[in-house]
């Protein structure tokens, strides 16, 4: 059997007319369905943590892993509007490099998508834990966060992740009209912060610039700057979910490469703004000990932080600079915006999972009865509570920072799949009509730039997470060996 057989791209079309779903979202939607998948965890939550490795710095981590995504928001752009399908990296690699590379692709984005809507949930049971607090309803400790981060059960997280998936099997017109206005809410949310803080940021807090220095991708640690780039990169994790909703796009020519680049622009501009604001209007300077900055979510790092006022120990650092500037009721509203608009992000990763795990069963790779459409509410519906389950069920056991690491690794090898892609196939198919073209002085500087990018992220993760990606392709190996090869419609239809 051929596991390097490629899908070709007129068949993947026609596939997808076949067993289309209804194309009822347009360019703005689209847009505002990436700024829903954008904006979340990464920038309300991860702030801190990108302080704790890189001080100050992180404003160059900021900016890094917003090059690294404009450059892959090109590739996915060319690719997403070439072949406007479901499936996104996962389908582009099916037609370019084959089924194995594919399958081992849609594999990886299962980090992207349910591992990062794990992240999300916990990330938003903090804020949301802290509200109930302030309600007078604590929950117990041990139900305040996993096992894995001293506790025994996150039962917000897991609660929001089973509610979201609940909405997603009623249907996409009714979620996408939600999402839009908590898309709204935390856009006022930051555009407060923004207006607050960065008229208070003070030279002074910049200095030192590099407490923790630049980092290297050799060295295991995850700090510094190229660590925080990489932790932080999870803030901009979810532009390509747009092109994951290309079967239920209006005319997705046009409006993918609309709603994925405009999409990315509106956050990269938001997130500088507000890290230029958390920092300089409160300092950012790692908890050190003995001079090395101690390792954000570690045991070491909670009790230098017990009784420590600093922004990089806290769990909501917008609300945290807020109050510091003596703004007490503006930190609670930016916190009550967060608790009801993150659950949006949540939203459009578990989409966007439930569309590759469609596309993926759909091409025989994963069971066919998966990819069974509702008959009243149109949705993938058995594929869509599976994945809610296991979202549900990371949430309740993991750590915000340890989850969002672990989708990073995934999506970093999916952005250099896609990048890689686009190049094979401007000499494959150099006449096949591109809707959206990288100009072709720039498709080799772009490409190459998008692939060494991820590359350079990818190896400045921390090494616990570098293993658990590669144990978690070995299983992807052994279960495309067992199943997906055999299965596969283009093992039954060999051509
Ligand atoms: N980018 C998304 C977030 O920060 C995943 O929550």
């Amino acid at each position: 059997m051929n596991s390097f057989r490629v899908k070709p791209l007129d068949d993947i079309i026609a596939t997808a007319e076949k067993h289309s779903l209804t194309r009822q979202l347009g360019a703005f939607q689209l847009t505002m369905l990436g700024i829903g998948a954008i904006i979340g965890t990464g920038i309300f939550v991860l702030t801190a943590e990108a302080a704790q490795k890189a001080g100050p710095g992180m404003m160059i981590s900021f900016i890094i892993a917003g090059s690294v995504c404009a450059l892959a928001a090109l590739a996915y752009a060319e690719l997403a509007a070439m072949v406007p399908v479901s499936g996104s990296a996962y389908t582009y690699t099916y037609a370019v490099m084959g089924e194995a590379l594919a399958w081992m692709v849609g594999w990886a984005l299962i980090l992207e998508y349910a591992v990062s809507a794990s992240a999300v949930a916990v990330g938003w049971s903090g804020y949301f834990n802290g509200l109930l607090q302030s309600m007078g309803l604590r929950l117990p400790e041990y139900l305040r966060v996993g096992f894995f981060s001293s506790g025994a059960f996150n039962l917000v997280a897991f609660a929001v992740s089973l509610l979201i998936t609940a909405l997603l099997v009623l249907g996409t017109t009714e979620s996408a009209r939600v999402n839009a206005f908590l898309v709204l809410l935390k856009v006022a949310a930051l555009t407060v912060f923004v207006v607050v803080a960065v008229p208070a940021a003070k030279t002074a807090n910049f200095t030192p610039f590099l407490p923790t220095g630049w980092g290297s991708p050799l060295s295991g640690s995850g700090l510094g700057v190229l660590g925080a780039a990489a932790s932080i990169f999870f803030a901009y994790v979810g532009f390509d979910a747009v092109s994951t909703a290309a079967e239920e796009t209006k005319n997705p020519n046009r409006n993918i490469p609309i709603g994925l680049i405009g999409s990315l622009i509106v956050c990269t501009v938001y997130y500088l703004l507000v890290g230029y604001g958390a920092i300089g209007a409160d300092g950012a300077q790692p908890m050190m000990v003995n001079g090395h900055a101690l390792q954000p979510g570690s045991p070491q790092m909670a009790a230098a932080c017990q009784g420590v006022h600093n922004l990089v120990c806290s769990k909501e650092a917008l609300s945290f600079v807020l109050r510091d500037l003596g703004f007490p009721s503006l930190g609670y509203m930016v916190a009550l915006a967060a608790s009801i608009a993150l659950p949006s992000v949540i939203l459009m990763m578990i989409y966007g999972q439930t569309r590759i795990f469609f596309t993926m069963s759909r091409d025989g790779l994963l069971p066919k009865r998966l990819s069974k459409v509702h008959p009243r509410f149109r949705t993938p519906h058995v594929i869509t509570m599976i994945t809610g389950a296991f979202v549900a069920l990371f949430a309740s056991q993991l750590s915000v920072g340890a989850l969002a690491d672990i989708s990073n690794a995934g999506t970093l090898f999916a952005f250099a799949m896609v990048s890689l892609g686009v190049l094979i196939l401007r000499y494959t198919q150099p006449d096949r009509h591109r809707p959206f073209r990288i100009p072709n002085a720039l498709v080799w500087p772009i490409c190459v730039g998008a692939v060494v990018g991820c590359v350079v992220l990818f190896m400045s993760l921390d090494i616990r997470t570098k293993l658990i990606f590669f144990a978690w392709a070995a299983v992807g190996l052994v279960i495309y060996a067992l199943y997906g090869m055999r299965h596969s419609d283009m093992a039954r239809k060999p051509r």
